[in-house]
């Protein structure tokens, strides 16, 4: 039995859908093991700014500061897109990831057995996707130096990107360990070709190689890395990189499994650590239960099995999910022509009946736990 706070960040547009849909699935799960979870709610975002003024009130930090663990929906949408990069709902996540201290952002990206027809490869090149992007979190050209001079016709702005060793080997080390403990090949995307801070990366993560004698690496331009993913994805395990290529490489991944609303990510660091499907707020699908809340379930999952240590819950969760699909449940991203598409709700309980039925004793869960 564990007793645990996880701070709730429903944030915009299909944001609530998909956190409400995976705080039902943590509700079964601490049911039927005995668990305590208690889930405390927060704005943040677009949502932050109507209500408070600030896309990150400071309740909302010290919560999430106090969390065992946090669980985020999305946050943006069209209403606050006239605003001020600097006070956008984005920079509420941006702010919150940064003082949170969390440098990696895990995202698996895997193609779900019942799923194949939907990816837009032929099956023979989509077979075996099963790959993570390790994508660096705190840093890059998401936090360097920026502004704007003049006006008008004379107007210009910048953004710099700055990494430092440190920034790197740490981001780094997590992949090795984590190619390591997987297929044992690493992929680091770079432009080193172009730029100083993809030099210092290339050379600080060659000399780090040396200490991760099983693991395989090899380094890649973010260009042809993009076109790789879509050539031959069966070729990567982990891919490490900086964190804008990361966010973009791991967009057009989701496309591979299927749907960016199947896939779920892993904020970790120094704090709590912050979990959250890597889609957007959506905000054509807001409120018309047709957003997937795969990615933001098997958050959830990933939650319960990296923050809290409760691996055979995860496990049982990310099974459910699995035979959901087995059976044909398909919310409307995931239905090829023909498939009938059920809604975010009929989805969540869909995975809910397979939770249920999982607890059977015949298949060895629950029962005596
Ligand atoms: P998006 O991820 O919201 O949507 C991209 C496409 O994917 C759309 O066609 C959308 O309908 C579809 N999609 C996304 N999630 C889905 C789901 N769960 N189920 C089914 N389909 C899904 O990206 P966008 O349109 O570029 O951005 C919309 C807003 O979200 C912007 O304000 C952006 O800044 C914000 N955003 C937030 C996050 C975050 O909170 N982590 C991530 C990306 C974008
Ligand atoms: C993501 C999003 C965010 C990012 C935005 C909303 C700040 O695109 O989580 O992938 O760029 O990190
Ligand atoms: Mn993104």
């Amino acid at each position: 039995m564990v007793k645990k706070t996880i701070v709730l960040l429903p944030g915009d547009g299909i944001g609530p859908e998909v956190t409400a849909a995976a705080a039902r699935i943590l509700a079964d799960c601490a049911k039927e093991w005995g668990h305590r979870f208690e889930l405390i709610e927060q704005p943040i975002g677009g949502a932050a700014i109507d209500a408070a003024g600030s896309p990150l009130p400071e309740t909302t930090m010290e919560s999430a500061l106090g969390a065992d663990a946090v669980l985020l929906g999305a946050v943006g949408g069209p209403k606050w897109d006239a605003l001020p990069v600097g006070r956008r709902p984005e920079t509420g996540l941006l702010e919150l990831r940064r003082r949170l201290g969390l440098f990696v952002n895990l995202r698996p990206v895997r193609l779900r057995p019942a799923l194949g027809r939907l990816s837009p490869l032929r099956a023979d090149r989509h077979r075996g996707v099963d790959l993570e992007i390790v994508r660096e979190l705190s840093g890059g050209i998401y936090f360097g130096r920026r502004g704007h001079h003049g006006q008008g016709g004379d107007e210009s702005a910048f953004d710099t990107e700055a990494y430092s060793v440190k920034e790197i080997e740490r981001v780094a080390r997590f992949a090795f360990e984590r190619s390591a403990s997987r297929r044992g090949r690493l992929h680091s995307v770079d432009k080193a070709n172009v730029l100083e801070t993809s030099q210092l990366w290339r050379r600080t993560v060659d000399r780090l190689s040396g200490e991760y004698s099983s693991v395989e690496l090899r380094h890649l331009y973010v260009d042809n890395g993009a076109m790789q993913l879509v050539l031959d994805p069966a070729q990567f395990d982990v891919i490490l990189t900086s964190n804008m290529f990361g966010d973009i490489l791991s967009d057009e991944a989701a496309a591979l499994a299927g749907s960016i609303g199947l896939i779920p990510s892993a904020s970790l660091g120094s704090g709590p650590a912050l979990y959250e499907p890597i889609h957007g707020s959506a905000p054509q699908l807001a409120g018309k239960d047709s957003a997937c809340p795969i990615g933001a379930i098997l958050s959830a999952a990933i939650l319960l099995r990296e923050s809290f240590g409760l691996a055979k819950e995860a496990d049982w969760i990310e099974r459910s999910v699995d035979r959901a699909l087995a059976t044909g449940a398909r919310t409307p991203d995931l239905a090829t022509s023909g498939e009938r598409a059920i809604g975010l709700a009929a989805m969540t309980e869909a995975i809910r009946r397979e939770m249920a039925h999982s607890l059977q004793p015949a298949e060895g869960y629950g029962w005596g736990v």
